[in-house]
């Protein structure tokens, strides 16, 4: 947390009946102090290395750009990041930026914010909303794309190979775009050749504990498992665990794909016990608050920004880890 944070933590977290809701600097009803820009930020939550990444970045950037950010965390809920959204509308923030918790059911609040003349931006997640004069434009990865990476990554590895490839899926969050988009991504890749099997698939919520406890289920109902594809890299790492009290060396005897690029991770792989990791950048916050400062003023913006990411072999993530910012 940056030292200002602190500060204003310290003077008293600002609590609008959520479940975490604080603002660094500014007033309980969302006056512009000195004409400041005010940012209402509504997080999923701090369910992993990536996300705790990505909300140092915002909060740090804001600083950095003088706004003054009320930052909600939603505990990984939608009602709670539909509450965030409506204290926001309430307190009559200039902008309101959201990483949706998952894809659906948004239509209802951002109309409040419409109708209030709030402009929204979405951060890191999309919702499936037809009605796109709801949000002024969507920053973050592709998610589609990260999941095709991972599963060319695959097709590569076992080119030339015979026999048949049992898979096993840890999902990210059910109903979150990078569960539905990492999943189809890699689906469209290896449904080209049959030898490729998804044998079990099930969400692990991207954390830690949920990956592991989902691996332990996974290698008790499963014989044969040659390969993981984590949608994130906490429940790789929660699921590296699991396979290693049962025995078994992650990364030789099950191959291991996952996504996001955290240090944790490219540890891990140093080791040789992830075998890929697909980046995806969680570092938003500088862009996020050009973004905001342009839709306040009216400005023309992008309707889609794309984070530019890359792809990590265990070689590459070694030689990265030193330099490594998350
Ligand atoms: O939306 C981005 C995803 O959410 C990251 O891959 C994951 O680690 C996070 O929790």
């Amino acid at each position: 947390m940056s030292k200002r944070a602190a500060a204003a933590v310290l003077a008293g977290v600002m609590i609008v009946g959520l479940s975490a809701c604080s603002s660094t600097g500014g007033s309980s009803d969302g006056k512009k102090p000195g004409g400041k820009l005010v940012l209402g930020f509504a997080q999923v939550g701090a369910e992993s290395g990536w996300r705790t990444a990505n909300t140092k970045s915002v909060q740090e950037a804001a600083k950095k750009a003088g706004v003054t950010l009320k930052f909600s965390d939603a505990q990984q809920k939608q009602e709670n990041q539909i509450k965030a959204i409506r204290s926001f509308i309430q307190q009559k923030v200039d902008v309101i930026a959201f990483s949706p918790v998952v894809e659906s059911g948004w239509d209802t609040v951002l109309k409040e914010a419409k109708n209030a003349h709030i402009p929204v931006i979405l951060t890191d997640r999309a919702i499936d909303s037809e009605d796109t004069s709801l949000y002024a434009t969507f920053l973050g990865s592709d998610f589609v794309e990260e999941g095709k990476k991972a599963g060319d990554w695959l097709v590569k590895e076992y080119q030339g190979k015979p026999g048949e490839v049992n898979i096993v899926q840890l999902e990210g969050t059910t109903g979150s775009a990078p569960a539905n988009d990492r999943k189809s991504g890699f689906a469209d890749v290896i449904k080209g050749d049959p030898k490729f099997k998804v044998v079990a698939s099930q969400t692990g919520d991207f954390t830690r504990a949920k990956g592991k406890e989902v691996m332990q289920a996974f290698l008790k109902a499963q014989p044969e498992i040659d390969v993981l594809y984590a949608h994130n890299d906490d429940m790789a790492l929660g699921a590296i665990q699991a396979i290693e009290e049962s025995g078994k060396k992650p990364g030789t005897d099950i191959r291991i794909v996952s996504v996001d690029g955290v240090k944790d991770a490219f540890t891990a792989m140093s080791q040789g016990k992830i075998n890929f990791d697909v980046e995806c950048n969680p570092l938003l916050g500088d862009q996020l608050m050009e973004l905001a400062k342009k839709v306040k003023n009216g400005e023309a913006v992008e309707r889609r920004i794309k984070t530019v990411e890359g792809t990590f072999t265990p070689e590459q993530a070694t030689a990265a880890l030193p330099t490594r910012q998350y």
